[in-house]
């Protein structure tokens, strides 16, 4: 599995700093409000079990799964619903928590369906940023890090559905996804 990676981009000692810093910022904003934390399986599991712990302030979390047709390294942008929240949102502060934020494609396909059932607020929080790839008009208000246009794996990022059990984030060597 190493063997696949080119380099390391973020170490598991600069993860748990970039974590803390969110968790910190998010403490502050939320400490009077309704905080309900919305992830997307899988990829963001591992951040959100790390951030939840670095938010000092009341919460609840759920899951939502979607998927985007098409298999590789790129989003299609037609999602699919596959498995919902079904706790009313009108009296939650929404903060959509992500592994990355790519073309931003399936998250403004869930900002759009989230913001139809009348939250009190919706944000984005995202470990990575690819600002590079943005071809939806998606802004996160908590941005970990920002990373180049390189697929990145570990800390739950896969790719194929292998890697997420790297404890730090790597770049993939491209012969592994275009062999
Ligand atoms: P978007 O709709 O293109 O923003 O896609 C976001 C989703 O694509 C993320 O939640 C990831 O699951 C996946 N993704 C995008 N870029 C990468 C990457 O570099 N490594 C692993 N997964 C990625
Ligand atoms: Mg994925």
């Amino acid at each position: 599995m190493l063997n696949d990676i080119k380099e390391v981009l973020l170490s598991e000692e600069e993860l748990k700093t970039i974590v803390k810093e969110l968790g910190k910022k998010v403490t502050e904003d939320y400490k009077n409000k309704n905080l309900y934390m919305v992830t997307v399986l899988k990829g963001a599991v591992v951040f959100l079990s790390d951030f939840m712990r670095a938010v000092e302030c009341p919460c609840e979390i759920d899951f939502m799964v979607v998927s985007s047709y098409g298999s590789g390294v790129k989003t299609s942008g037609n999602v699919k619903i596959v498995k919902d929240i079904d706790t009313p949102l009108e009296d939650k502060d929404v903060l959509i928590v992500e592994d990355i934020l790519d073309s931003g494609l399936t998250l403004n396909f869930l900002i759009d369906l989230l913001k139809q059932r009348n939250p009190k607020s919706i944000e984005i929080c995202t470990l990575l940023d690819k600002p590079s790839r943005r071809a939806a008009d998606v802004h996160a208000k908590y941005i970990g890090r920002e990373v180049p246009d390189e697929f990145v794996v570990g800390y739950g990022l896969d790719y194929d559905e292998k890697y997420r059990n790297l404890p730090f984030i790597g770049v993939l060597k491209p012969e592994v996804y275009t062999k």
